[in-house]
């Protein structure tokens, strides 16, 4: 079969539908009646749906669930979040109400600063080229004061500008190597625009110096880019209390609770397999914040998975200690976020999940992610060193097995009931709705 199109962006989202249900499915009808299943009745609100990518053909709901009851830095939040792993919001909302009996979250930004590149190749002396960039630098600044002047007002802009020699890794690879504050937007855009106006600036005071070679007049600039490793992006998460405050009804051996989990996560420090597990459930509650939000989680992801490579092996981005008989559980992580820009102001959920968590500064966001993913660690380490981690997921995923079974009410009831006292795995939930059905 060859489904290769010509022109496919260019015919109507009618059309579209149309050549999709004809090519890949045997009932073309109930495929359409699918696709507008899902498209939403209120017709200016589809269409900003449908302008936020290219082809759009439907929307693909995932839910929105909220994890109430995370106290951070003294202050209650009910966090939205958007995740399709069922046992995730439950797991948040028990560690933030877990915590909220025992002092809560304390989250600090220690920094928030933004990194863009403009990769160049040069080839020539490496003195002149200094030289060069120490008489233009301030340059770099006056060519984008258009572009900086507002973010100025917010107390942002352009930090600084380096000029990085990276021959020694590849030949004749230089960077403009710059340092961005972009307050409460993540900045993509304004660091991008800056960056491709130091690359103009660049190339054109090139050809302008008179102490260049003609070759070294002939910079050339490969490209200018936002990176999204960001280390100096930085916020803290914590937890802490006294080893026998963190007695609960599943916990009644708090000394070795706090001991066990210690070691988990010391596990997660020193071995790559365990850690990138533990990672993903710290991301579980990141991502869905992150999500909830209108921020990009792709970024966030491949910040945070760089930084706990920045030893050179990947480990845990969550610590854990004892000391004079406190627990303490803490992790930092780079998280680049906006909640202003981008989708912040276009899908009126991000915006009622702003609102929810009480419109929130950048920096506030950044804590209340970082707080949610260290809970979710939590849950996760709680699950695994006591009960293990299937009794919390299975209980949760029994629904979606439910759901795919079309159970009714009344099946429902029977079912959850006998599985209240015994175990529940996939098979054993499926054979008990056949012998039901009998
Ligand atoms: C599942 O989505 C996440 C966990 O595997 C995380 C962990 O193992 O720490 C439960």
């Amino acid at each position: 079969m060859n489904n290769a199109i010509a022109g496919f962006s260019k015919l109507s989202k009618e059309e579209k539908i149309n050549w999709i249900a004809a090519e890949y499915f045997t009932n073309p009808t109930d495929a359409i009646a699918t696709i507008k299943q899902y498209w939403n009745t209120d017709e200016n609100l589809q269409k900003l749906h449908d302008d936020f990518i290219e082809n759009t053909i439907t929307n693909f709901y995932l839910p929105m669930g909220i994890a109430p009851n995370f106290l951070v830095n003294g202050k209650y939040y009910s966090v939205p979040m958007v995740i399709e792993e069922s046992s995730v919001v439950a797991a948040a909302s028990k560690s933030a109400k877990y915590w909220s009996t025992r002092g809560g979250f304390k989250a600090t930004v220690l920094n928030s600063e933004k990194i863009g590149q403009v990769h160049f190749m040069y080839r020539g002396n490496l003195q002149k080229l200094e030289k060069f960039f120490d008489a233009i630098k301030t340059k770099f600044f006056t060519a984008t004061e258009d572009i900086t002047k507002n973010m100025q007002k917010r107390g942002g802009g352009i930090l600084d500008i380096e000029l990085r020699n990276k021959t020694n890794e590849l030949e004749n690879y230089y960077q403009l190597h710059a340092t961005f504050e972009t307050k409460d937007s993540m900045g993509a855009n304004f660091i991008n625009s800056c960056l491709e106006q130091f690359a103009k600036t660049l190339k054109a005071e090139a050809q302008n110096y008179i102490e260049f070679t003609e070759e070294e007049k002939e910079l050339q600039v490969v490209m200018s880019i936002l990176s999204n490793y960001v280390p100096n992006c930085i916020v803290r998460a914590e937890v802490s209390c006294r080893v026998e405050e963190l007695a609960e009804k599943k916990i009644e051996n708090p000394e070795e609770f706090a001991q066990k989990f210690v070691q988990a996560v010391k596990i997660a420090e020193i071995e790559p397999y365990r850690a990138v597990t533990h990672n993903k459930g710290i991301m579980n509650g990141v991502d869905a914040v992150v999500l909830a939000t209108g921020n990009d989680f792709r970024a966030v992801e491949a910040g945070v998975h760089a930084y706990a490579s920045r030893t050179g092996a990947y480990s845990s981005l969550s610590h854990a200690k004892i000391e004079n008989g406190i627990f303490t559980f803490w992790m930092e992580i780079p998280l680049a976020l906006g909640t202003v820009g981008g989708l912040t102001s276009l899908h009126p959920l991000v915006k009622m999940a702003l609102q929810i968590l009480d419109k929130p500064s950048a920096h506030e966001l950044m804590q209340i992610v970082a707080v949610t993913g260290l809970a979710q660690n939590f849950a996760a380490l709680r699950s695994l060193t006591t009960t293990g981690i299937q009794e919390g997921h299975m209980k949760m995923h029994i629904n979606n097995i439910l759901n795919q079974f079309e159970t009714s009410d009344a099946e429902r009831k029977i079912i959850k009931k006998h599985f209240e006292n015994n175990t529940i795995s996939h098979a054993s939930v499926v054979e008990f709705i056949e012998n039901l059905r009998k």
